[in-house]
């Protein structure tokens, strides 16, 4: 009833009708598939993940960079961190994983929910995104994150405020902070009638806990080249790296014979 009100259209439009009409039907029928990505799916394109042997971990503190308590021990040097982040940023580019998974809102009802602060899911095309760490063209008040504000692919310095006269701060999610965006992604993960992980260790909380949101009949994918740590729950794992893993599941879920159970 609720698509035939949606269509009401003088009687020469008939064939415009029938095609809104189909074209609505596609959209609200379409099953829900969310994304939860990690430092992998952005490897390809140059980024660093964390964990791995080469990461990000293995150069820096976590604690001195992308903690809480770093900030107020060493604003400076957790500033200069994510000024570089943001620097980086500016001169990579989205790699196919993250075209594909763009590509899938053709077929799906696609939420990405990621851990990474970078923007390449927006750059290539996917249009719902929860950042549940923050992003890095943002930053805010250092008072509660209010004043939250895009500063693109541009460096600050220590001392720089908001418009409430307090420091400004990159606007990410550090570790003795709360996930402001937890709830949200959990209903959404409970909706989910596909859930891919991709490129994620599931070392991190809340974040790894996301999938025990989901029904019991959701189909679970995990695109990773490595053991991810261990999930309580039947998972189809495709073992490679994020772009020819994308390209195997595209073929599997975006095909007119693939059928969810
Ligand atoms: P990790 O570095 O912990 O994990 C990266 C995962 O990506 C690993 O499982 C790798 O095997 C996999 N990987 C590596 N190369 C890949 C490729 N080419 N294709 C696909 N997968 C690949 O990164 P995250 O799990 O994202 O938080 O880390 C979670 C959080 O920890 C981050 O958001 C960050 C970090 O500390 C904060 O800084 C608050």
């Amino acid at each position: 009833m609720k698509i035939q009100k949606k269509c009401v259209l003088p009687l020469d439009k008939r064939d415009l009708k029938v095609y809104i009409c189909g074209a609505l039907k596609n959209e609200i029928m379409k099953k829900k598939l969310v994304v939860l990505s990690g430092a992998g799916v952005s490897a390809e394109s140059g980024i660093s993940t964390f964990r791995d042997s080469d990461g990000l971990w293995e150069n820096y503190d976590v604690m001195e960079v992308a903690s809480i308590e770093g900030w107020y021990q060493n604003p400076e040097l957790v500033i200069e961190f994510y000024n570089q982040r943001r620097t980086q940023l500016a001169n990579v580019v989205p790699n196919e994983a993250h075209k594909i998974i763009a590509e899938l809102e053709n077929y799906y009802d696609v939420t990405v929910v990621t851990q990474n602060v970078d923007d390449l899911h927006e750059r290539a095309g996917s249009t719902q995104i929860i950042h549940l760490h923050g992003e890095l063209t943002k930053v805010c008040s250092d008072d509660r994150k209010k004043h939250v504000s895009d500063i693109g692919y541009s460096t600050f310095k220590f001392g720089d405020l908001a418009p409430d006269g307090h420091l400004l701060r990159p606007f990410i999610v550090w570790f003795g902070e709360d996930v402001p965006l937890i709830n949200k992604a959990a209903e959404i993960v409970s909706q989910a009638d596909i859930i891919l992980i991709i490129g994620t260790s599931l070392n991190v909380y809340p974040a790894a806990g996301l999938l025990y949101s989901a029904k019991n009949d959701a189909q679970i994918y995990v695109i990773d080249p490595k053991e991810v740590q261990p999930i309580a729950r039947r998972v189809v794992f495709i073992k490679e790296k994020a772009t020819s893993g994308m390209k195997k599941l595209f073929r599997m879920i975006a095909s007119k014979d693939f059928v969810i159970k």
